[in-house]
């Protein structure tokens, strides 16, 4: 077996959890990137000695570049990176600011990955199968006309809502693979973003969600599938030979490719929303495409 590193945000709980107990039931050598020591050394005596702890607050950028020095320093070659973790507490009503100023949704969700992804990405283009893996939601069906707001994505003006700040982030991921599998042309690494189905959430992590929401969850469970079924297509895109020729692609599950919204294939719009995540973040991008030349 080729044995592979693979580093997954938010793996001391739900879908991270369970998908990274199936890969490293396959003998992967998987790295749980978690922000709470605790949580994190509990998964990672659940799921097996042999993983390795990188804790990462993905809401505060200096953490995010302590981690990806480690990450440096301590891991050698790195294959898979899956942005797997999300600020995704529904019971969240006002709009809660990191310490670096952003609002925290959209820093943890959107910009976060691409920071992380960005100053990991030398390692990533020379693994001979590197791959980004990164995350969306089935729940953007329902909102098929929401675009990014270029003008306000941290609701400095609009009105705070906590889905539209996650379906947003949602949304900007969806473009950010579009955008970085074409600055990987021309290198072996792909990008794909997965489009997570209705999967059973663990209610005790949210204990201050009202009742009535714990009833309308309760009521959801019963349609949901378990995360380790959805553990079961992060593995195929991570891990599966075939998978490694794909690249841009919007994977639901089962793995299968599913459709993209005509807003988040526009590639003025995709430009747009990475012009601004790039100068939110105040940085360059790590890896740019540049066309061959002609004649
Ligand atoms: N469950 C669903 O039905 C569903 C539907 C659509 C999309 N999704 C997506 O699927 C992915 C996994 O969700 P899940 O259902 O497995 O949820 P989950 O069990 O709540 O897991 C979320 C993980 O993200 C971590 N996280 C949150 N904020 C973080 C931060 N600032 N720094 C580092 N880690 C942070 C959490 O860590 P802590 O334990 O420390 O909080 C937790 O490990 C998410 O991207 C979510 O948006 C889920």
């Amino acid at each position: 077996m080729n044995r592979k590193t693979v580093i997954i945000t938010g793996a001391n709980s739900g879908i991270g959890k369970a998908a990274a107990q199936r890969m490293a039931a396959e003998g992967h050598r998987i790295v749980l990137a978690c922000r709470n020591p605790d949580r994190a050394e509990a998964a990672q005596r659940e799921i097996g000695e042999d993983t390795i702890v990188g804790l990462v607050d993905l809401s505060r950028r200096a953490s995010i570049h302590a981690f990806t020095d480690w990450a440096h320093r301590e891991l050698g070659e790195i294959d898979v990176l899956i942005n797997n973790a999300a600020d995704f507490d529904l019971a969240h009503k006002e709009r809660e600011m990191t310490a670096d100023g952003f609002e925290r949704i959209w820093f943890t969700n959107h910009l976060a990955p691409v920071l992380l992804a960005d100053r990991l990405m030398d390692r990533l283009v020379a693994s001979p199968q590197g791959r980004i893996i990164n995350v969306s939601s089935m729940g953007l069906l329902f909102h098929p006309f929401l675009t990014v707001d270029l003008k306000d994505p941290m609701f400095n003006q609009r009105t705070f809502s906590v889905a539209k700040a996650y379906y947003q982030s949602k949304l900007a991921q969806l473009m950010y693979t579009l955008w970085l599998s074409r600055q990987l042309s021309g290198t072996m690494a792909t990008a794909n973003c997965i489009r997570v189905s209705n999967v059973r959430l663990d209610l005790d992590r949210f204990p201050d969600l009202p009742q009535w929401m714990k009833n309308l969850y309760a009521i959801k469970a019963r349609f949901s599938i378990t995360p380790e079924q959805m553990a079961e297509t992060y593995a195929q895109a991570a891990l599966n030979g075939d998978a490694g020729n794909q690249t841009g692609q919007h994977i639901g599950h089962p793995f299968k490719e599913t459709g993209i919204p005509v807003y988040a294939k526009d590639p003025l719009c995709i430009e747009q929303v990475m012009q601004l995540t790039y100068k939110q973040l105040g940085i360059r991008p790590s890896i740019s495409y540049e066309q061959p030349e002609t004649g």
